[in-house]
């Protein structure tokens, strides 16, 4: 099944609870919550008490929390306490990915790992049988509004091969420059969780999602 997730860091942080109803009530599947601590990546956003808030705004959308932070093993559990249902964290983020996937499942949620344009698939090999979900990052992360890196299709019919190789089961998530333009395009190459911040978080929400979903369901 397809999944819309849209990204928080495009939101109105000053009608934050409004907007995040909003694409609930439009149908969304996930609230996509970008945390990034200035040193995985060159921007800062928000931790876990912002979290907490938002999960009582998103009721029972599920929040899918993206982690861009060096060492996130030392904040599972801060996750979890503020609502995190899905916690990705990044490959290159640790030492030891396969420990901090155990302790994301041990502390009750599902985990996703997430590679960095630059990134090569193969380094996925043998890690995707013990994942929900795989994110293939289609811009450098940090901010949001920048444009879809082509040579994200390649590395999404790559990881759909190798997830078929390995008969594995997990959702394959795209984040980053996703737009009405290339949705169909990025759904055909084995995207199913599609993230979107500046496309959604404009004009009319509502109506943004209800394009988005119209498309993934096609
Ligand atoms: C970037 C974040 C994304 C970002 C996407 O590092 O991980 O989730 O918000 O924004 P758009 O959809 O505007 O590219
Ligand atoms: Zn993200």
């Amino acid at each position: 099944m397809n999944k819309l997730s849209p990204s928080m860091l495009s939101i109105d942080f000053g009608n934050i609870e409004e907007n995040i109803k909003k694409v609930r009530d439009a149908g969304s599947d996930y609230i996509h919550v970008d945390v990034m601590d200035g040193v995985f990546v060159p921007n800062i956003s928000f931790g876990p008490p912002v979290i907490q808030y938002v999960k009582k705004a998103a009721g029972d959308m599920p929040l899918d929390v993206h982690l861009m932070i060096v060492e996130p093993e030392r904040y599972v559990d801060a996750f979890k306490k503020s609502g995190a249902d899905l916690l990705t964290i990044h490959y290159e983020s640790t030492k030891d990915v396969r420990a901090v996937v155990k302790l994301i499942k041990d502390a009750g949620m599902k985990a996703g790992v997430s590679i960095k344009p630059a990134t090569p698939v193969s380094v996925l090999k043998g890690l995707l049988g013990e994942i929900d979900m795989v994110l293939i990052m289609s811009v450098e992360p940090g901010f949001g509004g920048q444009s879809f890196i082509e040579e994200t299709y390649e590395k999404l019919r790559e990881v759909k091969a190798l997830i078929k190789a390995e008969g594995a089961g997990c959702d394959v998530e795209v984040d980053g420059g996703v737009s009405l333009d290339n949705l169909e395009q990025i759904l055909e190459a084995g995207a199913n969780v599609i993230v979107a911040g500046s496309a959604i978080f404009k004009n009319d929400i509502e109506k943004n999602v209800k394009m988005f979903k119209d498309i993934m369901n096609g």
